[in-house]
C-alpha cells in the first residue's frame, strides 16, 4: 500500500513508452466505433509492471463507470461490456478518449489495492479498448488541485477511522480486513468530498470521488482501529470446541430448476435458470425505441419484445407527463454474462455471496431476472448509473409511482431486501404485465410474497 505511488509512477512510465512506441498504429480515429471494442481488464492480459511479486495494472471495466462529466469530459459512446467512454477535444482540435478505471495493485495474488481514476483509452489492432495510463487533463484544466481540509465530525461516515496526525485522512477496514485509505479534499469549483488517497493523504491524479455508499456496504462488520491499543482480555476457561459450522454460500441455496418463462414466473436464487436457457422471443431493443425519448446504452441490446412495446409506451407516458432524459442500461442479459459480473464482483470481495442475509448487487448465475428479458435496469442520463443516485431524481419518483400501469414493478425495493436476497436497486424494473403489476403496487408486494415463496437462504 505505501509504495504504490513509487510502483504507479514506474508504472506510468513503462505504459507511456509503450504508447508512444505503438501510437501510429494504434490512436483512435474520431470514426472508431466503441461498439465494437471488447472488455479490458484482466490482469494477466493488462500491461502491467511486475515489481517482485506485485504487481500494479490500469483496468477498465464498467464496475468503474462514473460520470466524468463532472470532470469536464462530454459523453461519447458505450464500448462493449459496458464501459462508458468520454471525449474532450484539446487546444489543437484533437479529440481524446477517457475511461473511468482503476489502479490496481496485486500481491501474492491478491488484490491488495483499488484507486479508482481517469485514464486514456485507445483501441488495439484486434478491436480491444486499452488503458493507456492515469490522466488528469480535464480536471487540471477546470479543476485545479485539490485542497485538503478538516471535514466536519457529521461528515465522517460511520467506519471511517482518522489516520494519526492527519487530520484529513481517513481509513476504513474492509471486509477482507484490508485497510482502505480516504482523504477530504475540494476542488476549486467543488463541494468537499472524500478522495481515494494513500495512508499519507495524497490523492492521485485524475482520483474520482470516494463512493461512500460502497465503503459503507465495504466497511467490515466488525471494524478493528489499529490507533488505539487492545485492553489485555482477563482469562477464561478454555470453552469446549464445537463443530465447525458450513460455511454459508448463496449458490448452495436450494433451487428448483425454471425451465417455462413467462412474464409472471419468479426468478430467483430458488428458482433458477439453467446455463443454456435462453428465452423464445427476444427483439432487437432498438426497433423499438424512440431514440429521442430515451436514450440507450447498448444498441445491440435485447428483449422480450412484449416488454419493450410496453417500456416504448411507457417512455412515451413519462414524456407527455414532462419527465424526460431516460437511459436505458441494461436488458436481457446471457447466464454467461452474468457469470462475468458474478466473478467479477467475488474477485474484489472474497466474501461475496457468502454473508448469510447479506442482499447482493449482482445476481448468482442462473437467478438473475435479466436472463428472462423482462428485467430492465432503467436510470436517467443526470444520474446515469446503475447506483442509489438514481433514487433522488424525478425520473425515478415517476417511474415508481407510475411503471405498474405500463406491467413494471420495482422489483427490489429497500423494505423487501431479505425476502429477495436482492439490495435495494431504484433502477431494476421486472414486467409482469398490467394485472400483476396493479397487484403488487396497490398491495405493496414483492414477487415472493405474491408466490408465498420467501427466500429460502440455506
Ligand atoms: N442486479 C440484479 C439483481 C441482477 O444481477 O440480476
Ligand atoms: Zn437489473
Amino acid at each position: 500500500m505505501k509504495s504504490i505511488y513509487s510502483i504507479l509512477a514506474i508504472c506510468l512510465v513503462v505504459l507511456t513508452c509503450m504508447t508512444f512506441s505503438s501510437c501510429e498504429r494504434n490512436t483512435l480515429a474520431d470514426s472508431t466505433n466503441f461498439e465494437d471494442i471488447q472488455h479490458y481488464s484482466q490482469p494477466n492480459s493488462s500491461k502491467s509492471t511486475n515489481i517482485s511479486n506485485t504487481k500494479t495494472f490500469i483496468s477498465l471495466s464498467c464496475e468503474y463507470n462514473r460520470d466524468l462529466t463532472e470532470y469536464g469530459y462530454t459523453y461519447y459512446n458505450k464500448a462493449k461490456n459496458n464501459i462508458d467512454v468520454y471525449a474532450f477535444t484539446d487546444e489543437k482540435g484533437k479529440v481524446n478518449y477517457r475511461s473511468a478505471c482503476a489502479v490496481k495493485t496485486v500481491k501474492d495474488g491478491n488484490t491488495v489495492d483499488v484507486i479508482e481514476g481517469i485514464c486514456s483509452v485507445k483501441t488495439s489492432d484486434n478491436g480491444n479498448v486499452i488503458p493507456v495510463q492515469v490522466v488528469d487533463d480535464a480536471k487540471s484544466e477546470k479543476l485545479g488541485k485539490p485542497n485538503i481540509s478538516v471535514p466536519q465530525k457529521n461528515q465522517i461516515p460511520q467506519g471511517y477511522y482518522q489516520v494519526k496526525n492527519i487530520d484529513c485522512c481517513f481509513y476504513y477496514v474492509d471486509k477482507n480486513g484490508e485497510e482502505v485509505y480516504r482523504t477530504y479534499a475540494a476542488y476549486p469549483d467543488k463541494s468537499s468530498a472524500f478522495y481515494p488517497s494513500d495512508s499519507k493523504g495524497n490523492i492521485p491524479l485524475g482520483a474520482l470521488k470516494a463512493d461512500i455508499e460502497y465503503d459503507l456496504e465495504n466497511v467490515a462488520i466488525t471494524p478493528a482501529p489499529t490507533a488505539t491499543p487492545k485492553p489485555t482480555p482477563a482469562p477464561s476457561p478454555t470453552p469446549a470446541p464445537s463443530p465447525t459450522p458450513t460455511p454459508f454460500f448463496i449458490g448452495d441455496a436450494p433451487f428448483v430448476n425454471v425451465l417455462e418463462v413467462t412474464c409472471e414466473t419468479l426468478i430467483n436464487i430458488n428458482h433458477r435458470l439453467s446455463n443454456d436457457y435462453v428465452p423464445a422471443g427476444l427483439v432487437k431493443v432498438t426497433d423499438y425505441i424512440d431514440s429521442s425519448l430515451v436514450t440507450l446504452s447498448n444498441k445491440n441490446a435485447l428483449a422480450n419484445s412484449e416488454a419493450i412495446q410496453a417500456f416504448s409506451e411507457m417512455m412515451a407516458a413519462a414524456k407527455e407527463a414532462g419527465v424526460t432524459g431516460y437511459f436505458l442500461k441494461n436488458t436481457y442479459r446471457s447466464y454467461k454474462e452474468q457469470e462475468g459480473l458474478w466473478n467479477y464482483r467475488v474477485s474484489q470481495n472474497k466474501r461475496y455471496g457468502r454473508v448469510l442475509y447479506e442482499p447482493l448487487g449482482s445476481a448468482y448465475p442462473g437467478s438473475s431476472e435479466h436472463q428472462t428479458g423482462y428485467a430492465f435496469d432503467i436510470t436517467c442520463v443526470s444520474a446515469p448509473f446503475a447506483n442509489n443516485n438514481f433514487k433522488n431524481t424525478q425520473n425515478f419518483r415517476w417511474l415508481a409511482n407510475n411503471s405498474y400501469m405500463y406491467g413494471f414493478i420495482l422489483r427490489y425495493n429497500h423494505d423487501k431486501t431479505r425476502l429477495t436476497g436482492i439490495k435495494f436497486e431504484p433502477y431494476h424494473y421486472r414486467y409482469v404485465g398490467v394485472d400483476l403489476a396493479t397487484y403488487l403496487f396497490e398491495n405493496k408486494l414483492c414477487l415472493e410474497e405474491y408466490y408465498n415463496s420467501p427466500l429460502i437462504w440455506k
